[in-house]
């Protein structure tokens, strides 16, 4: 019996064939939104567009935009395009300010979910009898039962953890002997910490695979998230409006940036000033289109993630480059433009430094103050003095290669706040 779990055959066909799915579960998208949900079909008659016209994908750019705008002032159901009793589930994603952004998913969507997922975790390197141990949340976060329903429709054994409960993490990590976690990258390297002052080395667990997402991570966090756990770690995206982890996810042997299940979800890019659809390749903002929603069907929904569109690799279907940030994460420093991101992959270079960081946004009169906190790699290291020269080292290169002053502040070891889920690496208190 073979140990590797099958594709779905729409992952190999060809491009051709994808496109002509892709534009039948279009107009069937389109007309479904236009015909079954009172808020689209006013964005479309305000446009002046109805789904009739579009002929070909491209023409899809003559369609309006959806935000999480429409989704807040529809709250909590009023987007959804089919009855309520039709809607099997509700999962919300509690933002930083306000009132949820709410999506409902009827039994059918519930279904092509658990099956995109379970196509993620086979992509990410799954083998038959293999254990998925799953931390992220459970609940209105779409992270926990996402994952959970997609590693059991992939015919494997689920974990169902949650987040949170570290030490319990690592106790049962050690007792059921998982092959598979799936839990954002901030928090895997928390379990990881966890392990080590248990005495553990997590090189030594039996995990082989981590599935990470629901936050921006570099490829510098994958290698020593990889080298320290001694695992393959893959990339999965997703996001609530869309439909939960699972739009896209890597494969396991190329690791070059998610593949996007363009069967379910058509993507774009865009200009993020303008709206223009950017040719292929070009940076810019994500859109995606849902294909196949029956509950809540979205109509290019502006992500605020940044990244560029790349030719498949493992698949047919098309890439996206590693996301390097949100828009609402762009931080503007005397004029600079800075992600978290540039600041991990120059973190990362810096052994004697620990992984975890935050930045803290101040104000010093009228000009942007930029404090990185950091930590040393651990307490040996704190009693060397060599986490303080690298903290100077990291303050030069941040100004030499992204181009802004930070303040490096080391920290004692453990002195950075952690999350059981989505790391926060900006705290601003420039307007507070
Ligand atoms: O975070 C869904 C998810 C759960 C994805 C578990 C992957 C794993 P939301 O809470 O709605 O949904 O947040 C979505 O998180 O727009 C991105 O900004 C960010 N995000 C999600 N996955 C990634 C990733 C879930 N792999 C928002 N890389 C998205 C970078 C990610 N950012």
């Amino acid at each position: 019996m073979t140990t590797t779990l099958p594709l779905d055959p729409i992952e190999t066909a060809s491009r051709d064939e994808l496109a002509a799915l892709q534009l039948t579960r279009l107009k069937w998208s389109l007309t479904h939104a236009y015909e079954n949900s009172p808020v689209y079909r006013r964005k479309f008659d305000e446009a002046g567009v109805h789904p009739s016209e579009l002929q070909s994908l491209s023409d899809l750019a003559r369609f309006p935009f959806t935000t999480k705008k429409d989704l807040r002032d529809n709250y909590p159901f009023g987007m959804f395009a089919v009855p309520q009793e039709q809607v099997s589930r509700i999962h919300a994603s509690s933002g930083t300010t306000g009132k949820p952004t709410v999506v409902g998913y009827t039994a059918r969507d519930i279904d092509t979910w658990a099956n995109l997922v379970a196509r993620s975790i086979r992509a990410a390197g799954a083998r038959r009898g293999d254990k998925v141990h799953v931390s992220y949340g459970y609940g209105l976060f779409t992270g926990g039962l996402g994952a959970h329903y997609g590693a059991e429709r992939a015919g494997l054994t689920v974990i169902p953890f949650g987040g949170g409960q570290t030490e319990k993490q690592v106790q049962l990590i050690q007792d059921f002997r998982p092959d598979i976690i799936m839990v954002t990258p901030s928090y895997m390297l928390s379990i990881a910490d966890e392990m080590e002052r248990q005495g553990l080395d997590p090189a030594k667990s039996s995990l082989r695979v981590g599935i990470f997402g629901a936050e921006p991570w570099t490829n510098e966090m994958r290698s020593a998230i990889e080298q320290r756990a001694g695992i393959t770690a893959v990339d999965i995206y997703g996001l609530s409006e869309v439909m939960g982890p699972g739009v896209a996810c890597e494969c396991a042997e190329t690791q070059d940036g998610p593949t996007i299940w363009e069967d379910h979800f058509y993507p774009e890019i865009i200009d993020p000033e303008t709206g223009e659809v950017l040719p292929e390749g070009e940076f810019g903002e994500l859109v995606f289109t849902s294909l196949t929603k029956e509950a809540l069907p979205i109509v290019r929904y502006r992500t605020r993630d940044l990244t560029r569109l790349l030719p498949g690799t493992a698949r047919t279907m098309r890439r996206m480059e590693k996301i390097t940030g949100r828009s609402d994460d762009m931080m503007i420093i005397r004029g600079v433009n800075v992600f978290p991101t540039q600041i991990e992959e120059l973190l990362l270079k810096q052994h004697a430094l620990a992984p975890h960081y935050q930045v803290v946004l101040t104000k010093e009169g009228p000009l942007d103050v930029m404090t990185l906190n950091v930590e040393p790699a651990s307490d040996a290291a704190e009693a060397t003095g060599e986490p303080i020269r690298a903290g100077q080292a990291l303050a030069y290169d941040i100004k030499a290669l992204v181009g802004v002053t930070a303040i490096v502040n080391v920290l004692p070891v453990n002195g950075i706040e952690r999350s059981v889920g989505k790391a926060r690496r900006i705290v601003d208190k420039r307007f507070s």
